[in-house]
């Protein structure tokens, strides 16, 4: 099923993602995303109205972004950032300070409520609340647990800023010591701006890293630089139910819109992400395997200064999807 939620119809009706559409998506098993971002509309209004909105509502609390070196890539790396997804700086509760009491709501999972704030100043001050629940965490830190096993690896990298801003940190910290801890998996604490400095300069030292809201977005663009670009990498959105969302991590491109040079990789692995989730591992692995065959037969996309567009590197990884299947080469 095909749904039309973009940034024209909110554009041309003032409609975002609607009570019914999530519903009707609830009832999927899956969800291939697009890309969110439009600059004639505010920033902010179709992220949180769309892409937010979809993870928080289906409450799909990891997100999982998984880079690795391309043949022109700059180093030799493989990468999985396990993003906590619906916490931390991402709730959205925020707003002006006024001096009068202004009243703030918020409703999850963790917590509902109304908060008055109101404060003594006569300069524009404005607020954002990260906001971390332990429930949530441990469910995050059980899920990482499971990928630590799939990647056969006994140490996780966990990202936060302890140093600067505890409080969040500290359940975040506690948690993942803890969670990790009973699975025999040692967690690595580092501060978000080490691992930046770290995977700049030795990215072959991590492998997974858990890291925060905020920082799980900085932290997997910049892997998808060491990858070569933003065009190429997948990610994977998934909570405890069924339903998944997979989406590739590179944003809308409104500058190259209907050019036909935009980079249908990051799309194309997140689809066979996503065929993997739905227990179809080998349809999974061809698309990927295809994936790699294409670029290592010389495809280069446009982002990375080749000249080969949208539908010739489509059209050159079905045609390794047909063969690997026919030669049942996987
Ligand atoms: C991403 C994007 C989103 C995010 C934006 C579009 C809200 O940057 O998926 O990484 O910050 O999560
Ligand atoms: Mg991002």
């Amino acid at each position: 099923m095909e749904f039309d939620i973009s940034a024209e119809r909110y554009l041309d009706s003032g409609r975002l993602l609607s009570e019914e559409e999530i519903n009707q998506i609830r009832s999927m098993d899956s969800v291939l995303f697009g890309a969110v971002g439009d600059p004639r509309v505010r920033p902010g209004i179709l992220e949180r109205g769309i892409i937010i909105k979809l993870r928080t509502e289906l409450d799909l609390f990891m997100n999982l972004r998984p880079s690795w070196s391309l043949p022109f890539s700059s180093t030799k790396f493989n990468i999985a950032v396990a993003r906590e997804n619906t916490e931390e700086f991402y709730i959205g509760f925020g707003g002006k300070l006024e001096k009068s009491p202004t009243t703030f709501s918020y409703s999850s999972q963790a917590w509902k409520g109304n908060v008055k704030i109101s404060g003594d100043t006569d300069d524009d001050v404005y607020f954002n609340v990260g906001m971390m629940s332990r429930r949530n965490t441990e469910r995050y830190f059980e899920m990482v647990c499971d990928l630590a096993d799939e990647r056969k690896v006994k140490e996780v990298t966990v990202v936060d800023k302890a140093n600067a801003v505890p409080g969040i940190y500290d359940i975040w910290r506690e948690t993942g010591k803890r969670v990790l801890g009973k699975h025999g998996i040692g967690p690595s604490f580092m501060y978000g701006d080490a691992v930046a400095y770290g995977l700049v300069m030795k990215p072959d030292r991590f492998n997974l890293i858990a890291a925060s809201n905020l920082y799980g977005d900085i932290l997997s663009d910049l892997c998808s630089g060491l990858m070569g670009g933003l065009g190429f990498t997948p990610s994977g959105n998934y909570g405890s139910g069924r339903i998944a969302l997979f989406e590739p991590v590179h944003g809308s491109a409104p500058d190259i819109a209907g050019k036909g040079v935009a980079n249908p990789i990051g799309t194309i692995l997140s689809s066979s992400m996503m065929l993997k989730h739905l227990g179809m591992k080998k349809e999974s692995r061809i698309i990927r395997e295809a994936v790699d065959l294409t670029i290592s037969q010389g495809i280069r996309t446009f982002d990375i200064g080749g000249s080969d567009g949208t539908s010739k590197v489509t059209q050159a990884i079905m045609k390794n999807i047909e063969r690997k299947i026919i030669a049942n080469d996987v």
